[in-house]
């Protein structure tokens, strides 16, 4: 039942329930959501909350989404409005991430939110993570499960190739389908505002809630007065430089392809949507970005992404990615 020479276990009925017993028991265990995978913790124990960010490696302000089974069990640790109650409905479970004013009596831990007054609420879609938060009976706490600095992982061998065994288990629900982190909209302020776009589109929100207010990026990688921390530019960076908007492939480049065309010559290619298709290209982003991060490759250069629907998501994370490579490895937490 439990392979004693891996972390990575198929998501049975058993090998679930062992991982709830895990989080119950203060423990950390990596699992499939529709985003990403999300190194877990009980979110109600500091102590298991506290060992997230040190397997991550991951400085302390940046505040965590805690995972509920249901909306309900999310406004009860966090003040829902209206607009709260219509996304929540609309788009859970599912790729949305709320930032809410966090309740006094909740038992969330304050370390979550590294000391501020919110907290990030999501129900996540993946049949593995709704069957996770049923078994351990807790809300969990879980930031991507990668160290600080790498891209998120779509797969269970991206975190293990990242987090080695910190977790005591790794859930593995295959490949992620969204592929790309959640939307953190914060609703805090009168005008809602997108912190971080992610898999659920401005549209899909403004077709809620109306006018969502300017998104409030800072891409030079300024750390403070930043709301959301996980903004900061170095935050998705292989080690390779990226090339954007690029036209054409230099001999020792890898070209990160978008669609069909007629680029040739470059080192490697792949392609992250021969159909131009966004969502396609957004499941495919950090795994291909993963696969072409490798010594022999100089750069990589990237197809342009057009700037609609997920690809509003796509190019924040390759702009990211450009500007952390710029800064030098020195940058990369
Ligand atoms: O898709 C996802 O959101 C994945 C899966 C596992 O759910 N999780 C994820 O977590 O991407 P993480 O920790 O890598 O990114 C969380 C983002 C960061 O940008 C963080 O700063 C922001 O959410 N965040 C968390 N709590 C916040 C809060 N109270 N106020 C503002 N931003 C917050
Ligand atoms: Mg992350």
């Amino acid at each position: 039942m439990i392979n004693a020479a891996s972390n990575i276990f198929a998501p049975s009925t058993e090998n679930i329930a062992a991982a709830a017993a895990v989080i119950r028991e203060g423990g950390l265990i990596a699992f499939p959501t529709e985003t990403v995978y999300g190194l877990g913790a009980d979110a109600t124990n500091d102590r298991a909350v506290a060992s997230i960010f040190e397997a991550k490696d991951r400085p302390r302000f940046n505040p965590l989404i805690v995972h509920f089974a249901s909306s309900s069990e999310a406004g009860n640790a966090a003040a829902f409005d209206a607009r709260a109650h219509r996304l929540a409905g609309a788009f859970w479970p599912g790729a949305l991430t709320l930032v809410l004013e966090r309740r006094s009596a909740s038992a969330i831990s304050l370390l979550v939110s590294a000391g501020l007054e919110t907290l990030a609420v999501r129900v996540p879609a993946h049949p593995v993570a709704q069957a996770l938060l049923a078994a351990a009976k807790r809300p969990i706490a879980a930031p991507s499960a990668n160290r600080a600095g790498e891209v998120s992982p779509t797969s269970a061998d991206h975190v293990s190739a990242s987090l080695a065994g910190s977790p005591e288990m790794i859930l593995d629900g295959g490949p992620c389908p969204v592929g790309i982190e959640s939307t953190v909209l914060d609703l805090t302020t009168p005008r809602a505002v997108i912190l971080r776009p992610g898999g659920i589109t401005r549209d899909e929100i403004e077709g809620v809630i109306g006018p969502t207010g300017p998104a409030n990026a800072a891409p030079g990688g300024a750390t403070e007065g930043v709301k959301s921390p996980g903004m900061l530019a170095r935050h998705y960076a292989p080690d390779r430089p990226l090339r954007l908007d690029a036209g054409e492939v230099g001999r020792t480049e890898a070209l990160l392809a978008f669609g069909p065309h007629a680029i040739t010559g470059g080192a490697a290619e792949m392609n992250l949507s021969p159909s131009a298709d966004l969502t396609e290209a957004a499941a495919n982003l950090f795994a291909m970005l993963r696969a072409l991060d490798r010594p022999d490759i100089s750069a990589i250069a990237v197809m342009p992404i057009p700037e609609t629907g997920l690809g509003v998501a796509i190019n924040d994370r390759l702009r990211r990615a450009t500007q952390s490579a710029l800064a030098g490895p020195a940058a990369k937490g």
